[in-house]
């Protein structure tokens, strides 16, 4: 059978990979897709950088849209990022009735209702492996693998920027900015690192999974976003004391009244596995209802990682795309006419338990007020730390581990205490998930 054809739009870190990882397996990747996969056209602004990575065999092109209108392309690999032209050229490469793979977990999260419409209507596919937490097959564990059970959450470790960034706090007790220029330096972060420190590149993969488990539409703009630029050093520490480790976490849990969706960092016991996943790594936990809770590890950035889950898109298409539309695998997993319409809880209906370090004044019936008021609001305390006053110090720091509350009750808690003339600074909130 004639090899399927495909045309690769960007070919950097990802792309080369792909390239790289697809002719080197090529003949084990054949015996399991039935047929060959070749990428005979490549897209990319640096002509010729990509002809050196490719070579004379492969035609090599600097308009992408060339690739799209060649008729033998049978499936068109976006790997170039952001929401701008990957998205006309995605859009484009549908309606011309190719099927897509992409890497593009921004444009996705963000535009995923709009794209995935289109390769419904046109009948084509839209795979995203790559997309969330790189190398691992999350997206068809989720998809195809759990798909006997009802999913209750899932959290996920799946930035690996502002993970190799608290690992380093942590381990060799390293400033916050310093760990960051080593994480660009070694190629984790996306070209804004801001994506990365502040929460959004978790965001956008925690709005894919979410959907996936849920049947939800993909609501990247509903999702509460918090990264890590306000950690201290003195929080790791305090966390450590505790029993505890801080993540990044990326979370969507089903409730009664609705679907949590939420990026920030948390305090995990740490004596979770998850917990132990260090440096760049990922992982991510599901909890479902016939299996319990699976976890799953694995690289999530790099070239030939990403390219793995690429490639594994490119082989299921290859089987698949010969198939009756109606009996693919479902882009979201749920038939798209049975999608969900439960509602993506606000950050103030979210239930959970927390962390609370307070600079307050060393002095008597401190304890006393900041407890009274949390007791009045109905939160419970499980544990409370307080740092001795160190010599000619007027000043200490209080920690309060709490229960479970709502959100609500827990700001306004906030806001009283804030208000005690003993409370010397702004109070630091970080949330804590047992994840048990
Ligand atoms: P790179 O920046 O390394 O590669 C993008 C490539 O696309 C570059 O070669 C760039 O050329 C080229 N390009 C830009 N604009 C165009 C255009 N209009 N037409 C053709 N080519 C173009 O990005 P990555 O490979 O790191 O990332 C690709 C995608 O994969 C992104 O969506 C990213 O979020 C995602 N991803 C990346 C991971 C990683 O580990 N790197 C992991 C998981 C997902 P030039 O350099 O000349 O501008
Ligand atoms: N910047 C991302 C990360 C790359 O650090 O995890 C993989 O999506």
């Amino acid at each position: 059978m004639k090899p399927i054809q495909v045309g690769l739009l960007g070919i950097g870190t990802v792309g080369s990979g792909t390239f790289e990882v697809l002719n080197r397996n090529q003949e084990e990747i054949q015996r399991r897709a039935g047929r060959g996969i070749e990428v005979t056209m490549v897209a990319d602004l640096d002509v010729a950088r990509a002809k050196s990575i490719v070579g004379a065999n492969v035609q090599v092109v600097g308009d992408a849209r060339k690739v799209i209108a060649n008729p033998d392309i049978d499936i068109v690999v976006e790997l170039i990022g952001g929401y701008g032209i990957a998205k006309q050229l995605v859009l484009e490469a549908i309606e011309a009735g190719k099927h897509v793979v992409t890497a593009n977990k921004a444009l996705l999260a963000v535009h995923g209702t709009e794209i995935f419409a289109a390769a419904h209507k046109k009948g084509v596919m839209v795979a995203f492996e790559a997309a969330v937490a790189g190398g691992i097959p999350i997206i068809k564990a989720l998809r195809e693998g759990l798909t006997a059970n009802r999913i209750q959450w899932l959290a996920g470790i799946i930035n690996g920027t502002t993970n190799f960034i608290l690992s380093e706090m942590r381990d060799k007790g390293l400033a916050f900015n310093d760990v960051l220029k080593q994480a660009q330096a070694l190629g984790y972060a996306e070209a804004d690192p801001t994506f990365d420190i502040e929460g959004v590149d978790a965001a956008h993969k925690v709005t894919l999974m979410s959907a996936i488990a849920f049947g939800v539409p993909v609501q990247f703009d509903k999702a509460y976003v918090e990264g890590i630029t306000k950690l201290e050093a003195q929080d790791i520490k305090y966390a450590e004391q505790l029993g505890y480790r801080i993540k990044l976490l990326g979370i969507s849990k089903r409730t009664t009244a609705g679907i949590e969706l939420r990026v920030h960092p948390c305090l995990v016991p740490a004596k979770r596995l998850i917990a132990n996943v260090e440096g760049a790594m990922n992982a991510v936990m599901v909890h479902a209802d016939a299996v319990g809770t699976t976890l799953y590890y694995g690289k999530g950035a790099g070239s030939e990682p990403t390219a793995s889950a690429v490639i594994a898109d490119l082989v299921d298409i290859t089987r698949l795309h010969t198939a009756d539309p109606l009996n693919r695998v479902p882009h979201l997993a749920f038939q798209p006419d049975a999608m969900s319409n439960l509602p993506i809880l606000p950050m103030a209906e979210v239930v959970t338990s927390y962390y609370l370090r307070m600079r307050v004044a060393d002095q008597a019936g401190v304890l006393a007020k900041v407890t009274g008021i949390l007791a009045n609001a109905d939160i419970s305390i499980d544990a409370v730390l307080q740092r001795e006053a160190g010599e000619g110090e007027s000043h200490t720091d209080l920690i309060i581990l709490t229960h479970d509350c709502v959100e609500a009750k827990m700001n306004q808690a906030m806001a009283e205490m804030q208000q005690l003339s003993t409370v010397l600074a702004p109070i630091t909130r970080i949330r804590k998930e047992e994840l048990n």
